[in-house]
């Protein structure tokens, strides 16, 4: 079979949605999808604007060799730190990782897909995504891109400054966030919502 012809299929599973069903996705209601909009997006943006806000000032402090610093000792205890304070679940996550602590696992290795097949296919980055990921688990997906200041940790190698560089080996030696541009998708905040939180509402 030629190449052509084994992605037709491919492209038509994911534009009919059935992509996400044989990835494991079950029926979202849509109710349910809106309250899961609701809490997800609020905590996402909550996580955004705490780690935006702590990178600047750490930008500001030091730069960006600080800001490395900074991000590797903490962005982990943030996420915890922003879940802890929402009541839920957490997780920054790519099918790039720069820390093997956050890859995906199953449910948002399918949703990682999902934007990225997506993207392919329309060339804009998708609305946040529900997935309905077990009996008792809604998950909330907010893409992430690379805009300018990501370009500094996570830009071409040659193009990092050699101190940020230095640290990211050294912290990192299997680090594969590199190498994007702006505008990539670079992953996604993943929030895992407990579905009676959602179908009680
Ligand atoms: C000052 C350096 C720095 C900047 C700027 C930066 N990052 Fe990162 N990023 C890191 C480090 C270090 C990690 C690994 C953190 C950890 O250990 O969890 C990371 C991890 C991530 C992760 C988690 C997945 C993974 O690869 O481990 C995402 C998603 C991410 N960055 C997105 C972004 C985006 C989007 C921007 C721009 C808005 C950005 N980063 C800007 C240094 C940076």
């Amino acid at each position: 079979m030629n190449r052509f012809v084994k992605r037709v299929p491919a492209f038509l599973l994911v534009a009919t949605g059935v992509a996400c069903e044989a990835g494991g996705q079950k029926e979202v209601s849509p109710d349910v999808q809106a309250a899961a909009l609701e809490v997800g997006g609020s905590a996402s943006r909550a996580l955004m604007g705490t780690l935006v806000a702590q990178l600047t000032g750490a930008m500001q402090h030091g730069g960006p060799v600080n800001a490395v610093d900074f991000c590797s000792t903490s962005a982990i205890g943030l996420t915890s730190g922003v879940a802890r304070q929402q009541g839920l679940d957490l997780k920054r996550t790519s099918m790039k990782v720069r820390n093997p602590a956050n890859a995906p696992d199953e449910d948002e290795t399918a949703a990682l897909r999902y934007f990225e097949s997506a993207i392919a296919e329309t060339g804009e980055l998708p609305s946040p995504w529900v997935q309905r990921a077990g009996r008792d688990e809604y998950r909330y997906y907010q893409p992430l891109t690379i805009a300018p200041p990501c370009l500094s940790c996570h830009g071409a190698s040659g193009e990092i400054d050699p101190a940020v560089q230095a640290i990211l080996d050294e912290r990192y030696p299997g680090d594969l966030a590199t190498d994007y541009a702006v505008g990539d998708f670079r992953g996604v905040i993943r929030v895992s919502i407990p579905a009676e939180r959602l179908e009680e509402r």
